[in-house]
Order: structure tokens, then C-alpha cells, then sequence
């Protein structure tokens, strides 16, 4: 598959380069606006262009990796190359039925928007996936392309922002944790490098646990914690603090 990607910035750029490493059949040509963004991958052995018609134009896939205030600008250059092509915008926000708008008798063969996190570097994406317009051969495509990278979900909408809030800035939210466990662990005595490094394996082999046995966290939690133990000790000081509270005020936020 020809895949162009239109702005390699923090999202584009993690894409280009997990798709290139889990398919590397796939022909990828990345777009930015400065030629200094587009080092990287052509150090990588990726295509890289300044010209989004160009890249469009050989594609059967177009990515769009550009701010959402830039993509109706965007969208508008490409027109002339998109009929007979598949569009795949990662603008959060934009609602599909601007979208369905923009590309209305731009005779594209699929629109849809797609939300994944910045682990698809990595092969290890959580990515939402909504069809504005398609058919099943187009939408198994899309989550195809994706499903190389890590997992999907196939969602309407309303579940899309749901969705984003959980995985792509979820992401974030994870991470924050691993620092503030790390942060604790240096307190406890341990160097900083040892605390991360044991705070990010303890989270890979918790998500690693509960995705080999398919149970719920709280199954787990329950085989560790001895009655007046010290990690049911833990747990409650944490709810103390407002643990639950504050990821669910985080992610409503
Ligand atoms: N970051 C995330 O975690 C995340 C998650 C899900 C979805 N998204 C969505 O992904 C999109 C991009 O976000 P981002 O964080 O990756 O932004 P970003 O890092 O600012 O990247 C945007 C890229 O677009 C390029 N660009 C700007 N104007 C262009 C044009 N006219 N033609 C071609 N390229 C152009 C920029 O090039 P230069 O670098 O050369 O200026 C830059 O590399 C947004 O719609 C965002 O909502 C982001």
C-alpha cells in the first residue's frame, strides 16, 4: 500500500515511523512544512517531501497529521489529487460532519478519523477509529493498517472523544504516574534511575498480568493484598489522597 502522510510532527512523524517498521512493504512519503522536520525520516529511509500534492498524488491512503486549524487549508490544496483515495484525519476535535463537508464530491473512496497515541512509534498504539463515510472493504483497510500497530476500536463518535480522553491523552496520564511512582520510590531510596526503570516494568508486567489472565484489576489487587497488609495499607492512603477521584476528574477535565 502507498501511504502519504501529511505533516510528520509529534503524531505523523510516530506513525510514519511505526508503520514503516511493522510493514515494510508499505510505500510512506511524509509531508511537513520545513525541510529540517523531515531529516529524520529520510535518515530512517522514508520518501519525504515539501509537497503535499505530490505525495498525495502517488497514495492510495492519505494521513492527515497537520493541527486541526490547518486542515481545511489543507484538504482544500489536496482536492485535485484525492478522487479514488482513502482519507485518514487524526484532527482531535473536528467534528465528522465538518469533515464530511470538506470533502464533499472530492470523490475519496473513505473518510474517516482516526485517534491513536504516541506508542505507535513503538508497534503499541490504543487507536480509535470512526468512519464518516466508507464500505466495509475500506474500513477493514483502515483498521488493518492500524491493527499493525498495536490494537483497535471501532467506535461512533460520541465513544471517539471517550476514547481519546482513555488512550492518546491517557498516555500522558500514564506516564504521570510512572513518574510520580518513581518520584516515591527515590524517596523510599532508591536512585532515580533504578525507581523508573522498576515503576515502568511494574506497570508493563501489571497491563501484561491482566491482558494474558483477562480479569479485572480489582481481581488482581485482591491477590495482593494480605489482610493488614502493607499494600492494602498503600491503597487506601492513595484514596485518601484522591486517587480514583482525581484520574476520573483528569480525564472529564
Ligand atoms: N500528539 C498527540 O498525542 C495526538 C494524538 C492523537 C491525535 N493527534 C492529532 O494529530 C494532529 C497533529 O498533532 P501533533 O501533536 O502531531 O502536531 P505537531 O507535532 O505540531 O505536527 C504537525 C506537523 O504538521 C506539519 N505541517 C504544518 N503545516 C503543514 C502543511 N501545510 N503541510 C504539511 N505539513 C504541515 C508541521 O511541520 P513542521 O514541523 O515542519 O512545522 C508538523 O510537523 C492534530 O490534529 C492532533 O489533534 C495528536
Amino acid at each position: 500500500m502507498k501511504i502519504a502522510i501529511i505533516g510528520a510532527g509529534n503524531m505523523g512523524g510516530a506513525t510514519a515511523l511505526g508503520l514503516a517498521g511493522a510493514l515494510p512493504e508499505a510505500a510512506i512519503t511524509v509531508t511537513a512544512k520545513h525541510a529540517a522536520t523531515l531529516e529524520k525520516f529520510s535518515a530512517r529511509g522514508l520518501q519525504t517531501s515539501l509537497d503535499n500534492v505530490a505525495a498525495a498524488r502517488g497514495a492510495d491512503l492519505v494521513i492527515l497529521g497537520v493541527k486541526p486549524w490547518f486542515l481545511q487549508g489543507v484538504l482544500d490544496e489536496l482536492r485535485p489529487v484525492l478522487p479514488g483515495k482513502l482519507v485518514v484525519s487524526f484532527a482531535a476535535g473536528i467534528p465528522a460532519s465538518d469533515l464530511a463537508e470538506w470533502l464533499s464530491g472530492s470523490g475519496v473512496t473513505g473518510i474517516y478519523t482516526v485517534i491513536p497515541n504516541l506508542a505507535i512509534e513503538v508497534g503499541e498504539s490504543m487507536t480509535f477509529i470512526h468512519e464518516i463515510s466508507g464500505t466495509g472493504e475500506t474500513l477493514r483497510t483502515v483498521q488493518s493498517l492500524f491493527d499493525a500497530v498495536g490494537q483497535t476500536a471501532v467506535v461512533d463518535e460520541r465513544r471517539l472523544h471517550a476514547g481519546m480522553m482513555l488512550a492518546s491523552c491517557g498516555t500522558a496520564f500514564a506516564l504521570r504516574y510512572v513518574r510520580a511512582s518513581a518520584e516515591g520510590g527515590v524517596e523510599l531510596g532508591l536512585y532515580p534511575k533504578e525507581a523508573i526503570a522498576a515503576a515502568l516494568q511494574t506497570v508493563k508486567g501489571a497491563a501484561a498480568l491482566l491482558e494474558a489472565r483477562g480479569t479485572h484489576p480489582e481481581a488482581e489487587i485482591d491477590r495482593v493484598t494480605t489482610p493488614g497488609g502493607i499494600t492494602i495499607r498503600g491503597l487506601n492512603a492513595m484514596e485518601d489522597a484522591g486517587f480514583t477521584a482525581a484520574v476520573i476528574a483528569g480525564l472529564k477535565a
